[in-house]
């Protein structure tokens, strides 16, 4: 038996999304910026797409830029508006725990001259929020933050950070990329400026996503190139994985109070098992505010990297969010963000539940995992 529980690493296509995909790549061939009958059923099928991102997130179509992705829209984003605005702002703010695709190019402004302040996160990985109005200045160009963090679950409370920044008059970017499709991101409640999402992660294909950008704001184009997207992200238009991430979001729309109601009953049901059968083990983040996928538990003095491998030989795909560097195994940046010590962030694995998964799958981790761990600590603990 293979049990999948990695849906926040990337997430399997749903059968729609399959087969809207494949009409377009043997039907829909033409060059949406081409002026005939293909080029304009392709632009219609991009436009099409375009409507089903807007209504999912609630914003205008003319906000939804695609892009090849989360990592492309939030470099876009950071990289794009500060070098627009460069000359009239020098500093930039984000917290402790971003994904790094946002820290990367934070660092690249940070070599350009730019200051950066990272606000800290609480134990339960909840954003300083008195940390984070002090933090603004006026040479603040924006704001950047994560919704739902990719390795905890925990959600920001976004309402009152992106009110803070709004009252600030600062722009504000938000990286939602595991908030959609698992929990509400409505835009019409929620006053952010720019936000990044990516269809993987919500049973859409790899290499698509959006940068939504309210009201055209000014920022310089990362891919320069024709006149795409409105001048904004030039390049053809990669018309089938933007037509599979339009279905994705019109099923995301219809289907989320179900995917909540059942991801939030499996993922409880594992870390109810985890808690009474194995002794030692800490969940990390706030559980009442938290992405209804995700699980993130310490297994007190386990390698990390080494029960993942033994999950897997037992048909059961975790992760940690550790990565790999040259042989040696780096701690979570999130976790350490949150007062963990790198040893308890080694032994921390996240387990992320979604389509595909039932109780069967769950029960049977369980009753893999109490063996696995105990002989981890064995291995681990001469
Ligand atoms: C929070 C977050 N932001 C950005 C990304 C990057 O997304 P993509 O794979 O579409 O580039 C990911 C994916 O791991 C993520 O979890």
């Amino acid at each position: 038996m293979r049990v999948y529980l990695d849906h926040n690493a990337t997430s399997p296509l749903l059968g729609e999304v399959v087969e809207s995909m494949t009409r377009v790549l043997r039907d829909l061939y033409g060059n949406p910026s081409s002026v005939h009958e293909e080029g304009r059923s392709a632009r219609a099928a991009v436009d099409r797409a375009r409507e089903s991102v807007a209504s999912l997130i609630g914003v205008e179509v003319e906000d939804v830029l695609f892009t090849a992705g989360a990592t492309e829209a939030n470099n876009t984003a950071l990289l794009g508006l500060a070098r627009a605005r460069a000359g009239t702002a020098r500093h930039l703010v984000t917290s402790a725990a971003e994904h790094p695709s946002v820290e990367a190019p934070l660092e690249v402004l940070e070599r350009e001259g730019w200051r950066v302040t990272r606000v800290g996160v609480d134990s339960e990985g909840q954003l300083d929020e008195a940390q984070f109005e002090e933090s603004i200045e006026s040479e603040t160009a924006l704001v950047s933050i994560l919704w739902a963090n990719n390795e905890t679950g925990v959600l920001q409370p976004m309402q009152r950070v992106a009110a803070l920044a709004r009252e600030r008059g600062i722009s504000i970017h938000v990286d939602a990329t595991q908030a959609v499709g698992k929990v509400p991101v409505d835009l019409q409640d929620v006053p952010i400026d720019f936000l990044s999402l990516s269809a993987h992660k919500f049973n859409g294909p790899k290499g698509v996503g959006c940068l939504i950008a309210r009201g055209d704001p000014a920022f310089e184009p990362i891919l320069c190139g024709g006149p795409q997207e409105r001048g904004r992200r030039g390049g053809t238009e990669n018309v089938a994985a933007i037509v599979g991430l339009g279905v994705a979001c019109e099923l995301a729309e219809e289907e989320l109070p179900d995917r909540m109601h059942d991801y939030a009953g499996l993922r409880d049901r594992l870390w109810e098992g985890i808690h009474a059968k194995i002794p030692s083990v800490r969940r990390n983040g706030s559980a009442d505010r938290m992405l209804p996928n995700t699980l993130n538990v310490e297994f007190e003095g386990v390698v990390g990297e080494l029960l993942l491998q033994a999950l897997d030989v037992e048909g059961i795909a975790a992760s940690s969010g550790a990565a790999c560097h040259s042989g040696s195994i780096e701690p979570s940046n999130v976790l350490i963000a949150m007062g963990r010590s790198p040893e308890s962030a080694r032994a921390s694995l996240r387990f992320s539940v979604g389509h595909g998964n039932d109780a069967t799958q769950l029960d049977y981790a369980l009753s893999r995992l109490p063996d696995l761990v105990e002989r981890a600590r064995r291995g681990t603990r001469p």
